[in-house]
């Protein structure tokens, strides 16, 4: 299963296969967050930038499935393009989808697909932290002179944060318990006495090697407070289930049920690691603050807080 840390290709690879699901599990921004901050500051933001430059090119980055491009859609000049990137080809494609008015293309923030201060307007929300430094450098390139810039970057220790490290170290510490290889192993063993091939002894002593890991499980998952545990409980069940009725099962099944589940699990791992790992300290938001003014980009930080919780930094060109 996973490796101990999940690498940046993995990472990227998460966010990909999450864009191309039906994203059954992860933090979502709540209706009422929405409602309540995000978008009265983008619809001020926008509305002001488009005024000021009707003709302008917007870029977008991170933009996932679209939440700025449904805000953007509406308010957008019929002169003005606003060109949406994403690492996640699903991504742009969906967007581009929901608006066949934007473009919207798939690349990596930290080397963007345009040329030097060819963009009057650059935002993005949870999405440009999530490619590291030179994505901010990046920005500093392509921006017009007297471009506008609206970046909302998570922050450390912010709730959205505190969610995701909560998720992250539950979904590790069950990788670690290494309850899914050791119930591999024990059906493994199960279908071969099945399949008349197999010793009761073997079998025995993969259920004996498995009992301290569905002990660590279920303590881990005792109170559930986070989606990882909601999600992992329904894992586990399903696991608890099958295995007390292991002769009901297909073997082929159950193996394609760990295939599936695993692969989720390290995924679901990997967007919370990229989170976790992309949100910015008050340090990290000096440095941009201070690299992006070498490119004359004077900026305004901001912490932003929600219901009394801090959310992220918001970072505006003065
Ligand atoms: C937390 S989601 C935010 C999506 C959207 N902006 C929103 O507010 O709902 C982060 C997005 O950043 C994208 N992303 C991650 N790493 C990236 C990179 N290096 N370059 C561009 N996009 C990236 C992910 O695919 C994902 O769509």
């Amino acid at each position: 299963m996973a490796a101990k840390e999940i690498n940046q290709q993995q990472q990227t690879q998460s966010w990909e296969r999450y864009w191309q699901s039906d994203q059954g599990s992860q933090t979502q921004i709540s209706d009422q967050l929405k409602q309540q901050c995000l978008t009265p500051l983008w619809q001020r933001f926008l509305r002001q930038a488009f005024i000021a430059t009707p003709n302008a090119v917007t870029l977008e980055i991170g933009c996932g499935d679209g939440y700025l491009a449904d805000l953007n859609a509406p308010l957008l000049p019929a002169s003005s393009q606003l060109l949406c990137l994403d690492i996640s080809t699903a991504a742009a494609q969906w967007v581009e989808q929901k608006h066949p008015r934007l473009a919207a293309v798939a690349a990596n923030a930290n080397a963007l697909p345009l040329a030097d201060h060819s963009v009057d307007i650059v935002i993005s929300q949870f999405g440009i932290e999530y490619a590291g430094a030179a994505a901010f450098a990046e920005v500093g390139r392509v921006l017009k002179p007297k471009g506008k810039l609206l970046l909302f970057c998570h922050q450390q220790g912010s709730s959205i944060f505190q969610e995701c490290h909560g998720n992250r170290q539950t979904l590790q510490a069950f990788i670690d318990s290494q309850v899914m290889p050791l119930a591999a192993a024990a059906f493994r063993a199960g279908y071969r006495i099945l399949a008349g091939q197999g010793s009761q002894q073997a079998f025995r002593d993969a259920d004996k090697a498995l009992a301290p890991a569905v002990e660590q499980v279920k303590q881990l998952l005792l109170h559930p407070q986070c989606d990882a545990d909601q999600f992992l409980r329904r894992v586990f069940a399903d696991l608890g289930k099958m295995y007390g009725r292991i002769q009901h099962y297909q073997a082929d099944d159950v193996s394609a049920w760990f295939n599936h589940n695993n692969q989720a699990i390290v995924e679901y791992l990997g967007r919370m690691q990229s989170m976790t790992d992309a949100a910015l300290s008050t340090a990290q938001t000096e440095q941009i603050t201070a690299q992006l003014a070498q490119a004359g980009i004077l900026l305004d930080c901001t912490a932003v807080q929600h219901n009394t919780q801090p959310l992220g930094w918001v970072f505006e060109r003065k």
